[in-house]
């Protein structure tokens, strides 16, 4: 289980987008900034899951698509996350991990972000005034296979595993809250041939939208260490808001 480094106050990353395959590590690195910088890791993924878990007209809607490795409707992920940045754990950044997800969800949050832009009341997180930096984590597409896979996460969803890369000290324990790990239902070979097809067709042309704003996007190599990656991200980060304000 890899430990947290301790929060860091002097610099805030503002609004962070992740990108990335399934299974490239944008949640573990998401985990990481969040406790690092303090910020809400806003996984569009985990909001779904915990709908289907709740049952919930929502995740009723979302589960056989889910299962499927299709996407979810833009509307539903869209205003999923407009409602979520109305919370005030927001105002001082956060971390998108899995969204936006098509050319259309990208569209949207950049509309959310200039209807915030001089207004107080559009009820947005006053971080969403600052400008999004993007950072696309990417693996070749055999280890991403062997990660989701091996995947395992305990049952309150806060940590991950891997079989292969992450063990637990016992075997489908959680080391952390010593609850039982799951496999996702969407974690079979299957939905990853599936999930991969959606990428490819439907968010690397977000990965294209992003890279085209050269100051405030960034490629970070996902195949080294969980904690050398973590690194690369935050000095990316840095920078990035270093060029910003320069
Ligand atoms: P979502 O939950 O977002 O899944 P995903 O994008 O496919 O990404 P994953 O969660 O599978 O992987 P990850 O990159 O977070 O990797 P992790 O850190 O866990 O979405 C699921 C579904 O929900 C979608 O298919 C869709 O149906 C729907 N959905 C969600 N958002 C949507 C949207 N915006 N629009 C429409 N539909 C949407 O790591 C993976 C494994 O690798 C772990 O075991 C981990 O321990 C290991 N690992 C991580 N980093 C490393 C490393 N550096 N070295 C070795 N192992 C590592």
């Amino acid at each position: 289980m890899t430990e947290p480094v301790p929060a860091e106050t002097g610099f805030l990353p503002g609004p962070i987008i992740l990108l990335g395959a399934p299974g490239v590590g944008k949640g573990t690195q998401a985990k990481l900034l969040m406790a690092r910088f303090g910020i809400p890791q806003i996984s569009t993924g985990d909001i779904l899951r915990d709908n289907i878990a709740r049952k919930t007209p929502l995740g009723l809607e979302a589960k056989a698509r889910m299962d499927h490795g299709q996407l979810v409707d833009d509307e539903i992920v869209n205003s999923m996350v407009a409602e979520r940045l109305k919370a005030p754990d927001t105002a001082r950044g956060f971390i998108l991990d899995g969204y936006p997800r098509t050319t259309a969800q990208a569209s949207y949050i950049e509309q959310l972000r200039n209807a915030s832009l001089g207004s107080d009341e559009a009820g947005n997180a006053a971080s969403i005034r600052l400008p999004f930096v993007a950072i696309n984590i990417f693996v070749d597409e055999a280890e991403l296979l062997r990660r989701i896979t091996g995947r395992r996460i305990c049952s309150a969803g806060t940590h991950i595993y891997n079989i292969y890369s992450n063990p637990p000290s016992r075997e489908s324990v959680c080391d952390a809250d010593g609850l039982a790990l799951t496999q996702r239902t969407d974690d079979t070979e299957q939905a990853f041939h599936k999930r991969m097809d959606e990428y490819r067709a439907k968010t690397a042309p977000v990965v294209s939208y992003f890279s085209d704003k050269k100051n405030l996007f960034r490629q970070v190599d996902g195949s080294r260490p969980v904690e050398e990656v973590n690194a690369a991200i935050v000095s990316t980060l840095r920078q990035l808001r270093a060029g910003e304000s320069a």
